[in-house]
């Protein structure tokens, strides 16, 4: 028999040891949960929670719509690095609304595949990318691309009667009380973690992803009757009318007594409903962790995969629009080494793979455009607006038109509804900067843009007034922009912003 090396097993057993110390990591990410219209609320104990961690204040989608943001996310890249070239194929709208996220590159360079690399043990709970896009791995025996673990929505749209691939096993589930999806969702988490942290003898990464408070907002059995009557909030630009914003936005007629009420406050209240059950997931797996004994070694994220609309300049329910209720989302990190903070900086989508990765130790791969925020976030002295001059104050925006798209009579996306825009935050400047081109099958935006936005959001907060072309308009700052956007648009790794 072969002697073992003593030296080889020094190594084995340092790297066992080394990997016992890693740091657990917790992503929860919501489904269209705003920041803007309070849709924090109902998450009371989750912010308990985290509120001695950092609350990144100016936290940005790259592109508000689920399944290229979902993307945005797990690539670590702008949707414009993973397009779907319709010249290439077929001209009907791909799997992931104009993504192509199922290619193998796109696998390959997942932020499950890297937290394996880096010894993990990975779970995904819930929503992975919309229907479309994770109808490959919805069959028997397909693995989920860097998951260990996988209980991961087949199907979107219900909160019953749900469609899941679970380790392979394609499951329907029914319509009692314990088929709720979130409560589905929660379970299959806390069996992970329970069994992970049975005997641990690996960190372990928990992407957790439930559907609330997506459309319907069905509510859990035990919270259909909770919370008092609530109007969704009358915010100054609900029900207003705008004549100086891009097509699609004057298009919108005001909104009739119908859609107002019942339509959007029932669903407001819904929405707040079904975020009740994702505060229980949440707890269940605290609770868990604290049990094991792991709470002061685990990162938590918690973000959502964009904002939302409840009547804002007359859009009755939706997003993929590029204005503050669709854009801006919650970001909270809590965990070792990160003191209560609320630093001022930009960071977005893009970079929570790189910052995941950091955390775990790793090297962000140069595949990825974003960048981690660690560093950030563990400096002290933050809670004033001040900025690391390092670091960047543009956030980029791309979102390529889902066609023609109609919600509660109103037609709220059209293939115009094509744009790249830029969120600038600084010690002097708070401005948004969009630019529409007409068609939503290019990839360079080779044609001059069809319309262009500017607001300053330091005097304007609503985005009410559209500078661009008036006598207020900084053409300076337009120019700056524009090259800016020119340049992103090309960029991938380290030459992005
Ligand atoms: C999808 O991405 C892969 C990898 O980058 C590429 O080879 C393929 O051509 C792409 N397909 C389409 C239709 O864009
Ligand atoms: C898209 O596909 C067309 C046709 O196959 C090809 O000519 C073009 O170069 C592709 N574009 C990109 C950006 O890959
Ligand atoms: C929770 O998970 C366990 C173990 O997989 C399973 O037996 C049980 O049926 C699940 N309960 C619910 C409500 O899904
Ligand atoms: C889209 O842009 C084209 C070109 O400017 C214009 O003719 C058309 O009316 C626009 N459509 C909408 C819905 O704004
Ligand atoms: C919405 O605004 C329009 C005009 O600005 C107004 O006539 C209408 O009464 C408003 N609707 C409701 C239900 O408040
Ligand atoms: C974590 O908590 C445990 C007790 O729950 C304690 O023994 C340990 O020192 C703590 N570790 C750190 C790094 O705070
Ligand atoms: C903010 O951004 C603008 C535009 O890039 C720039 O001119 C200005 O100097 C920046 N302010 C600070 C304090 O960096």
């Amino acid at each position: 028999m072969k002697s073992l090396n003593p030296f080889l097993l020094l190594l084995c057993l340092q790297s066992a040891a080394f990997a016992a110390d890693k740091p657990n990591i917790v992503l929860l990410l919501t489904d269209d949960q705003d920041l803007l219209l309070g849709g924090m609320s109902p998450m009371s104990r989750t912010l308990a929670f985290l509120s001695d961690g950092a609350y990144i204040r100016n936290f940005f989608v790259n592109t508000p719509v689920c399944c290229p943001s979902r993307a945005t996310l797990i690539s670590g890249r702008f949707p414009h690095n993973f397009l779907y070239n319709q010249s290439a194929g077929k001209s009907d709208l791909p799997a992931c609304m104009h993504m192509n996220a199922t290619s193998s590159d796109f696998e390959e360079k997942s932020i499950g595949k890297y937290m394996k690399k880096l010894g993990y043990r990975t779970g995904q709970f819930g929503k992975y990318l919309n229907s479309g896009g994770v109808k490959p791995y919805c069959k028997d025996s397909v693995p989920l691309p860097g998951f260990d673990r996988w209980f991961t929505m087949c199907n979107t749209g219900t909160y019953y009667g749900n469609e899941i691939t679970d380790n392979g096993k394609f499951r329907t589930y029914g319509h009692d009380p314990s088929d709720y999806l979130t409560t589905i969702i929660a379970n299959a988490t806390v069996n992970f973690l329970e069994d992970v942290l049975k005997n641990k003898e690996e960190p372990f990464f928990a992407y957790i992803a439930p559907h609330a408070p997506h459309v319907p907002a069905t509510p859990a059995p035990e919270y259909e009757n909770v919370l008092p009557y609530m109007m969704a909030p009358r915010s100054p630009i609900y029900n207003y009318t705008v004549t100086d914003h891009h097509g699609i936005m004057r298009l919108q007629s005001p909104m009739d007594p119908y859609q107002i009420s019942p339509q959007i406050d029932e669903l407001f209240q819904n929405r707040w409903r079904s975020l009740l059950s994702v505060d229980d997931l949440m707890m269940d797996v605290i609770n868990t962790l604290d049990q094991h004994k792991q709470l002061n070694n685990t990162y938590f994220l918690f973000t959502s995969d964009h904002g939302y609309q409840l009547g804002q300049f007359n859009l009755p329910s939706c997003k993929l629009q590029p204005y503050e209720h669709d854009i801006r989302v919650p970001m909270f990190v809590k965990g070792p080494g990160i003191a209560k903070s609320s630093p001022a900086f930009v960071a977005g989508m893009v970079d929570i793979a790189p910052t995941i990765i950091t955390l775990a130790g790793g090297t962000p791969p140069d595949s990825m455009d974003g960048q981690s925020f660690e560093n950030m976030i563990k400096k002290s002295g933050w809670g004033s607006d001040k900025r690391e001059s390092t670091w960047r104050d543009k956030h980029t925006l791309e979102y390529w038109s889902l066609g023609d798209v109609i919600r509660y009579q109103h037609y709220i996306d059209g293939p115009n509804n094509t744009y790249i825009g830029v969120r600038l935050v600084n010690e002097t400047h708070n401005y948004l900067y969009v630019e529409y081109y007409e068609n939503n099958n290019q990839r360079y935006f080779t044609e001059p843009a069809v319309e262009c936005e500017l607001f300053d959001m330091s005097v304007d907060p609503y985005q009410k007034v559209n500078l661009y072309g008036t006598d207020k308009e900084d053409k300076n700052l337009v120019n700056e922009l524009h090259s800016f956007l020119q340049k992103q648009l090309m960029c991938s790794g380290s030459n992005c912003v």
